[in-house]
């Protein structure tokens, strides 16, 4: 069976699965529930100079019928008294003292952050999270992204947390710039035990276009804000990846964004994340997505033999290479199960208007299922993507799988092109209509 306990920088916790600092984490009572449901830790909203918030604050995007699929707010750190936040830790680790009580901090000059960093310790708290990384609002006061941005500034405050801290120091990033790995760089030298990555995207979430004001609504105005939720988890796995497969980062990772199920738990684990927090779907669905994440991730765990999350954390990394190292012979083209087509031809459009033109009707109309036209193909996968029907359309390997050569080998040997219209580059070897053939349709 399982174990899925894991020991995070020191930070020990009964399962990888943490609350993200947030509105799930405004309080004692709610972490108090979360923890009751099974939730192995959580970073406590960010605690500061308390702030006013405005209302509203939130927008979302919402796909074809699916809600939320992106998350913006424009809320600050907290807005409760920092004395009532600390006797409530307390009371927290004494319901729970194996549980992660993880405290998040931003203030400003280094008095301040002595002292917050005592008070936390002194509550109890078995971690702290440096929010480096808020976009909106606090970063304008010089704090949140603003410090993630510079990474001098980072390496200078997060070694003030470090003259004093007797716990474990997480460095939370800020995907708002252009290398993540260069803050994550700075928090590596100031002495910090880990990173958390990614807080919210700087974002504005869309307009109303009668009244031409941006989303959240306040008055008659707004501001731009944090993007968060399913929509961003791309973005932070492959910053998850950069800062794993970094040699001068080598900090445990506790992986954030978009997290919704044990699937995408998961993947963040074998990125190199060690424990993974969520934030917007504890705040769509509640605390209960828990009991299908612990087991989902049980389950996956037997089925791949895994004991402990130590086994498969960064499993992925030594599969994802520079572009130049993948090999150029390995050719795939796609394939249609005509027994599961239903005819709707939406791949023939795709490939027609947006790919290679690969795949061709039947002259007799009434015959719905298209073909493929492998010299054109590409195997570029968009048809197999857009296809309706499961596993209808598959991408066939078609090379022997004897030849290997990468555009790195290409270019030590020499063997690229060079000039626009050399014979090497590889737009050549597939077929292309002639463009008036586009009117004879
Ligand atoms: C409404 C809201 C408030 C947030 N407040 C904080 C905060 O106080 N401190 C912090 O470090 N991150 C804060 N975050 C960011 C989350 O902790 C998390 O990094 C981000 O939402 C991405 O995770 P998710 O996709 O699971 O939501 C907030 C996010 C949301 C949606
Ligand atoms: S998209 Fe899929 S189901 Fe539709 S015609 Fe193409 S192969 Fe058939
Ligand atoms: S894989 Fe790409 S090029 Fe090939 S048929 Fe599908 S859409 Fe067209």
């Amino acid at each position: 069976m399982a174990n899925l306990n894991i020991n995070f920088a020191g930070i020990k916790s009964p399962n990888p699965f943490w609350l993200a600092s947030g509105p799930p984490t405004n309080s004692g009572y709610q972490i108090m529930k979360a923890f009751d449901q099974g939730w192995g830790g959580a970073v406590w909203k960010t605690l500061g100079v308390p702030v006013v918030n405005v209302s509203s604050r939130y927008g979302a995007i919402n796909h074809r019928g699916n809600k939320m699929v992106g998350l913006n707010n424009i809320e600050l750190i907290t807005d409760r008294r920092l004395s009532d936040n600390l006797r409530e830790m307390e009371e927290v680790k004494k319901h729970f003292p194996d549980h992660a009580v993880i405290a998040s901090l931003m203030v400003q000059s280094k008095t301040e952050w002595h002292q917050i960093v005592k008070d936390v310790q002194n509550a109890g708290a078995d971690g702290i999270e440096l929010n480096f990384g808020c976009p909106h609002g606090m970063c304008e006061r010089g704090m949140g992204s603003a410090v993630g941005q510079e990474p001098e500034v980072l390496e200078l405050l997060t070694g003030w947390v470090m003259d004093v801290a007797k716990v474990p120091v997480i460095v939370k990033l800020t995907p708002n710039i252009s290398d993540i790995t260069v803050p994550a760089q700075a928090a590596r030298r100031a002495g910090a035990d880990a990173i958390s990555l990614i807080n919210t995207i700087q974002s504005l979430i869309g307009i109303d276009i009668d009244k031409f004001i941006a989303y959240p609504v306040v008055e008659n105005h707004s501001t731009n804000g944090g993007y968060c939720g399913p929509a961003v988890k791309p973005i932070a796995l492959n910053m998850v990846k950069n800062c794993a497969q970094n040699p001068y980062v080598q900090l445990p990772i506790s992986g954030i964004g978009g997290i919704e199920n044990w699937r995408d738990a998961v993947e963040f684990i074998l990125l190199g994340s060690t424990s993974v927090q969520i934030c917007t779907a504890v705040m769509h669905y509640g605390f209960g997505i828990i009991r299908e994440l612990t087991a989902g991730l049980e389950q996956y765990m037997d089925s791949h033999g895994f004991a402990t999350i130590d086994q498969f954390v960064g499993k992925a990394l030594p599969n994802i290479k520079d572009w130049a190292d993948l090999n150029l012979k390995y050719s795939v083209k796609a394939s249609i199960d005509e027994d599961k087509c239903i005819g709707c031809q939406l791949c023939y459009t795709a490939c027609e208007d947006g790919a290679h033109q690969a795949i061709d009707l039947n002259d007799d109309k009434s015959i719905r299922i298209p073909k493929i036209n492998e010299e054109n193909c590409v195997g570029c996968n968009l048809c197999s993507l857009i296809c309706p029907v499961e596993n209808c359309i598959t991408m066939v390997r078609k090379d022997d799988g004897k030849q290997h050569i990468t555009w790195k080998q290409r270019t030590e040997a020499d063997n690229i092109p060079l000039i626009f219209d050399d014979e090497l580059a590889g737009g050549l070897s597939h077929a292309v209509r002639k463009p008036i053939d586009a009117l004879k349709k």
